[in-house]
């Protein structure tokens, strides 16, 4: 439909991006979502009148396909959330190294081959109605290394390094990047509330609903970064950058409880 403002979600058939789905179709946007798992898809495209595809972000000429076959429907992409992720609970020695290249493949490289295929259309959207949006669901764990989810923080602090030399590179182009670092989130693929040791940390785990609501607002307000929620992990990470090794040292001491390593 003509004037329609499109978003492209990816990791839309739960957690997070599932709730961004529902969140912006609710604020009137046309959201196109992708992931693998094609039922899930269908079922929530049927609920809020959106468009699907499967798409596997690891896989970079699949992104290119699904790109072209999306940008043939709507020259115009208005927003682009990379958002598709998987954990990694376990530290650099004990987790499999399958699991270090799937954490790099999808949470860092997934986000940058979604924003290469997308960009004709967030430059079209730019250029007619200006300006565009692309937001990359990082995590708190990319800027405090969590030494029990090692690999996992890694590709987070990768995929943060993006972010915000992404939108260096795309601020003259009318393209805002914003990057949103949610701490914990009870979801299907990181379940805090049950495999976390620390009871305290566990009291700050967030729903999924609460994040999307903050992605959208970082949209509308054209914030550059958002921690949420801001306490306690925008002092942490304060103090990380500032006394790295001592962070890292007592984060490192809580932990998951035993048996919940992927
Ligand atoms: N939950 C937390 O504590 C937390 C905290 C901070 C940041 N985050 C970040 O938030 C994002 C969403 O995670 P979530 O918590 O909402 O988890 P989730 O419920 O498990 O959702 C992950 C989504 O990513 C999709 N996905 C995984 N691998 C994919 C691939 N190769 N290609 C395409 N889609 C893929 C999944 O769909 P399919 O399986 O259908 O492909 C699913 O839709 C991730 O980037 C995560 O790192 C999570």
């Amino acid at each position: 439909m003509a004037g329609e403002r499109i978003a492209v979600v990816t990791g839309a058939s739960s957690g997070i991006g599932e709730a961004t789905a529902r969140e912006l179709a609710r604020l009137g946007w046309h959201c196109v979502l992708l992931a693998r798992r094609a039922d899930r898809l269908e079922a929530l495209a049927n609920e809020i009148g959106a468009e699907w595809e499967t798409c596997d972000v690891r896989d970079r000429t699949q992104v290119d396909e699904v790109a072209e076959r999306v940008l043939a429907r709507h020259s115009a992409v208005a927003l682009l959330v990379n958002n598709a992720g998987v954990p990694g609970r376990g530290t650099f020695v004990s987790t499999s190294p399958e699991t270090v290249e799937r954490v790099i493949e999808t949470n860092y490289l997934g986000g940058v081959w979604c924003t290469r295929a997308f960009m004709p259309g967030l430059r079209s959207a730019a250029a007619a109605n200006g300006p565009a949006h692309i937001v990359n669901v990082v995590s708190v764990a990319g800027t405090i290394a969590f030494a029990p989810a090692g690999p996992y923080a890694a590709a987070k602090h990768a995929q943060l390094a993006f972010s915000r030399s992404l939108r260096a590179t795309l601020r003259s182009e009318g393209i805002q990047v914003h990057t949103l670092l949610p701490g914990f989130v009870e979801t299907e693929g990181f379940t805090p509330r049950s495999n976390l040791r620390s009871g305290i940390m566990r009291r700050f785990v967030l729903d999924a609903d609460d994040v999307a609501r903050a992605l959208v607002k970082a949209v509308e307000k054209g914030r550059n970064e958002m921690t949420v929620p801001w306490f306690p992990y925008r002092p942490v990470s304060i103090f990380q950058a500032l006394f790295p090794g001592v962070l890292a040292r007592l984060v490192g001491s809580y932990g998951y409880r035993p048996g919940t390593q992927d």
